[in-house]
């Protein structure tokens, strides 16, 4: 893929490899999961200590409309210091969307000015050779996701 990260800057896929990755698909306006399972990441690495530090963790949005890089960057901060934040144009975020089969559609409400998005709330787990180790679910509590990824990075 190519995005552009929470200060501007034009990245690939590439850029991540060699790199363990947490990667998950969202939105900032999102009211209620997003927030949540970005929660879930920070305390799941926290968790890790010393390990938890050699995973990287990513927030890709599906709403590349209103998440700009700088509404990116204020948000992911509230989150992890070392939380990246990727957006793109439509077209970009429709291609890294589809790589990763990721659902994601504009749903309008007619009680709400404004609109929301409907996603898949998955979290993908990239090993360092850009292979897929892992893909959390909502039901996986902070706990499950540190104990598998440590299995994985202390894996010789
Ligand atoms: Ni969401």
């Amino acid at each position: 893929f190519t995005l552009t990260d929470h200060t501007g800057k034009t990245v690939t896929d590439k850029d991540f490899t060699g790199k363990y990755r947490l990667m998950y698909f969202g939105f900032t306006y999102c009211p209620a999961i997003c927030p949540t399972e970005l929660s879930k990441i920070t305390a799941a690495l926290n968790k890790m200590g010393d390990s938890g530090k050699e995973i990287l963790p990513m927030f890709i949005t599906v709403d590349p409309e209103r998440d700009t890089p700088s509404i990116m960057k204020s948000y992911v901060t509230l989150f992890h210091p070392s939380l990246v934040g990727l957006s793109g144009t439509p077209e970009q975020t429709k291609a890294v969307l589809k790589h990763y089969k990721i659902y994601a559609a504009k749903r309008e409400d007619p009680k709400m000015s404004d609109y929301t998005m409907d996603h898949s709330s998955f979290v993908y787990f990239i090993g360092p050779d850009d292979r897929l180790l892992h893909i959390f679910k909502m039901e996986d509590n902070a706990e499950t996701m540190a104990d598998i990824m440590t299995r994985w990075t202390a894996a010789p």
